[in-house]
């Protein structure tokens, strides 16, 4: 025990309290990927101007792309930047799709205080038994475990319209009480990256914008009859501003058919039993649109400072609107 590094020492919490306030207000925390500084900084001010809870998520291409040590210390820097903002928001650390046990318990034992073990693509056995040893270890150490039933797509796997890939309502009861988890990320049809769904999936209204399909609430709420007051999270919810992909293609990038989960559906999402939602493309689609933007405005500017103060402004501006009007987590800090 004498290695641990406890993320109570860092300020930091872990979910079962965020959630269960999430759960009983109608609303979810927003879970935001970060992987460098500017994009941490962005976080922090906007939910500290909109007086949010949140999840700082690492995955573990972003661990192996910023290193598992600097990103554990601006977590850490991270909850004082928000203190010296003036609002102790609580600020949990999570692993996200963590592979395996061994990973997750570096985490862990690094100052992680909520970590998701990925068993989607095991067979159900299997998911469990690697849950389960996931849970035993965490809780010794008060660190919250998310689980995955059902397999979330990318287009290029083919498998967000396949209704056999949908969690399945009947196993979540066996699911969550065999293994222990504090919360289940389920599969309803979104998918992660900026196309989720093939251009075929969606329906083209007259101006040529793609409606995608609607999520399956028929499945989350049969969910939600089997475990009522279990928080459920969706994952790959990035709505995909086409306000973002219309700028990054107009300065020079080429990304077709980016299509992301309607905001209308993820307000709805959040009022219900999901207490958190992932977003980390949409973050991306920002950073690169302002960036873009930048370079070819200001041709002289090689100061990388000069295009990430734009960037940060405009996650920082996308984060608080998230956090307003389709979280619902604004004002929700200090409750
Ligand atoms: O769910 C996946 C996240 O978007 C993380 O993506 O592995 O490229 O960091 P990444
Ligand atoms: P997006 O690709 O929709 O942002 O999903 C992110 C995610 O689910 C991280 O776990
Ligand atoms: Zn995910």
């Amino acid at each position: 025990m004498a290695n641990i590094i406890s993320y109570k020492d860092l300020g930091l919490v872990n979910t079962r309290d965020m959630f269960a306030k999430a759960m009983k207000g109608g609303y979810a925390i927003p879970a935001y990927n970060f992987n460098n500084m500017e994009q941490m900084q962005a976080i922090i001010m906007a939910c500290v101007e909109t007086k949010s809870p949140v999840v700082l998520q690492v995955s573990k291409g972003a661990r192996a792309y910023a290193n598992a040590n600097i990103l554990r210390n601006m977590a850490r820097g991270a909850v004082e930047y928000a203190h010296e903002l003036g609002c102790d928001i609580p600020i949990a650390l999570h692993l996200d799709h963590g592979p395996n046990f061994e990973v997750a318990k570096d985490c862990i034992d690094n100052g992680f205080s909520s970590v998701m073990i990925d068993g989607s693509s095991l067979s159900y056995e299997d998911n469990i038994a690697l849950t389960k040893k996931v849970v035993d270890y965490a809780h010794q150490f008060d660190v919250t475990v998310e689980a995955e039933l059902g397999v979330l797509g990318g287009v290029e796997e083919d498998v967000a319209a396949e209704e056999s890939k949908y969690t399945k309502p009947e196993e979540v009861i066996d699911f969550t009480s065999k293994t222990g988890c504090d919360s289940l990320a389920i599969s309803i049809g979104t998918s992660h990256g900026r196309c989720k769904f093939t251009p075929e999936q969606c329906t083209r209204r007259e101006d040529g914008t793609l409606v995608p399909p609607p999520l399956a609430f028929d499945v989350l709420e049969a969910i939600e009859k089997q475990l009522p007051g279990f928080p459920i999270v969706l994952h790959g919810s990035s709505s995909v501003p086409q306000i973002y992909v219309a700028e990054i293609e107009k300065y020079g990038g080429k990304i077709p058919n980016s299509v992301g989960i309607p905001e209308e559906q993820l307000r709805k999402a959040a009022k219900s039993a999901v207490c958190k939602i992932n977003v980390d493309s949409d973050g991306r689609l920002a950073m690169t649109a302002a960036i873009r933007k930048h370079l070819v405005e200001h041709p002289e500017d090689f100061d990388p400072r000069q295009y990430l103060t734009d960037a940060r402004a405009e996650l920082v501006k996308m984060y608080a609107d998230k956090n307003r009007n389709v979280f619902g987590s604004a004002g929700h800090a200090l409750d």
